[in-house]
């Protein structure tokens, strides 16, 4: 039978309640397999390595939801409450010259060199986190109150956004435009709250520039005209959400595997050089990666794989945190956690082609700083790890919140 999106063979769970047997199900189906999400929207899938580096890289795709041909007919319900995400005009869902503009305004701030000034920042930050965690009683949520408060600290840092409740604010309304429980007036309620903290940091960095990438973006929209409003706007919300909500589900993945993996902490701590956390970071990113799926990339023309026929206008989601358990790239053995192996940075977790992830370098940094700090520190327990319960969305692959109680390691 030759598979096409008219008759979708499965479709993905949106409360992500068992993500294994979820991606095993989809390579058993095939490389490239019709699914449906939320009984309104079709897309081709895929959980294959291979696949999906194709997908990433073949000039036969694009971002750009104008090649869509179903959003363009009008077939995706307007109410969808994905869409806002992947119809926004920043550089995610851009091609070409447009592309290429909004990211080389932002590209020259985070390269490995200028993240790796950063350093001593994101460290005091940490250990701030940390002293008010050593003085908490029982157990402490480790997602909320380090996993997420160290990389919305940095990246708030880095655009100017001084006020706790504004990263709280930011925090919530970007969490209802992802939850695969928000109504469509719900996710238009938290779309119209993110307008306005973004509407109100600008109006403030507009009035009193300061040293930050928010000032420097609104320069370039006043001074040289290199983005327009609604592009300024929307590279902000982009950052905003990208700069905190991976690095937030990288720190969980990686204290939860090392939970999870008990000789790997002790063979971690004995380490005599500092690049086990960098190490664990790379083995969390393949193993148990920080996002779910990325959607979507369009066919701008028919294009055939792996015996299928993706036809022009039609999207693929590729599977990201599939693609990391993937024997045919990472070997027998792919299914286990154990980062000193030698391939994991060949994971997929920060794309490939164009679209390859500007924050990579603060990412991993941020993610290998927190592990370092909080290991040296702490001894870290969670009562029951089986019992955690997965993020009720498509974007990103972790849990809703890691209790743990910490106990400050006497000195070696
Ligand atoms: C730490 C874990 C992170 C992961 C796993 C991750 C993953 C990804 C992935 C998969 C893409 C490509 C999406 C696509 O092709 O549609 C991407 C793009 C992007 N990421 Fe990240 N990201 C991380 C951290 C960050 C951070 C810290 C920032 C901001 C400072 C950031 C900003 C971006 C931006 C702006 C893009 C769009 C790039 C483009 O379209 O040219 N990411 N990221």
């Amino acid at each position: 039978m030759s598979l096409s999106l008219d008759t979708p063979v499965t479709f993905l769970d949106p409360y992500n309640a068992d993500p294994e047997t979820e991606w095993r199900r989809l390579r058993e189906l095939g490389h490239l397999v019709p699914i449906e999400l939320d009984g309104a929207v079709r897309t081709w899938a895929t959980a294959d390595h291979a696949t999906a580096e194709r997908v990433f890289t073949s000039p036969a795709f694009s971002k750009d939801p104008k090649h869509w041909a179903a959003f363009q007919q009008g077939h995706i319900p307007e109410g969808w409450p994905l869409l806002p995400l992947i119809t926004m005009k920043s550089m995610l869902n851009r091609e070409g010259e447009d592309h290429t503009r909004l990211r080389a305004l932002l590209a020259k701030a985070f390269t490995p060199r200028r993240i790796e000034l950063l350093r001593p920042m994101i460290e005091d930050m940490a250990g701030q986190l940390l002293d008010s965690l050593e003085t908490a009683d029982g157990v402490v949520d480790l997602r909320r109150q380090y996993a997420f408060a160290l990389p919305m600290g940095v990246i708030s840092h880095l655009f100017g956004v001084d006020a706790d409740t504004d990263r709280d604010l930011l925090a919530a309304h970007y969490g209802a435009v992802i939850s695969s429980q928000s109504t469509p007036l719900q996710v238009q309620h938290a779309q119209a709250g993110l307008g306005q903290v973004i509407g109100k940091l600008i109006e403030t960095k507009r009035t009193h520039p300061g040293d930050d990438l928010t000032s420097a973006l609104i320069a370039a929209r006043d001074g040289e005209d290199r983005l327009n409003d609604e592009e300024l706007v929307e590279t902000l919300l982009l950052m905003l959400f990208a700069g905190h909500e991976t690095s937030k589900n990288l720190i969980t993945n990686a204290v939860r595997s090392l939970l999870e993996h008990p000789d790997q902490i002790a063979a971690a701590r004995s380490a005599a050089t500092a690049g086990w956390s960098h190490a664990a970071v790379e083995e969390t990113l393949r193993w148990r990666s920080p996002i779910r799926v990325v959607m979507f990339y369009y066919a701008t023309q028919d294009v055939w794989m792996d015996g299928v026929l993706v036809q022009q206008g039609e999207p693929v989601l590729i599977y990201v945190a599939a693609t990391g358990r993937d024997t045919a790239r990472f070997g027998p053995d792919a299914e286990e956690f154990k980062p000193d192996r030698t391939d994991a940075a060949r994971h997929l977790s920060f794309a490939r082609g164009v679209h390859y992830c500007i924050g990579a370098p603060l990412g991993r940094m941020t993610a290998s700083i927190a592990l370092q700090a909080l290991f040296s520190r702490f001894t870290v327990a969670c009562e029951d790890l089986s019992d955690l319960t997965e993020e009720w969305t498509y974007a990103s692959n972790s849990v809703q919140a890691l209790p743990v109680t910490l106990t400050v390691m006497a000195p070696v």
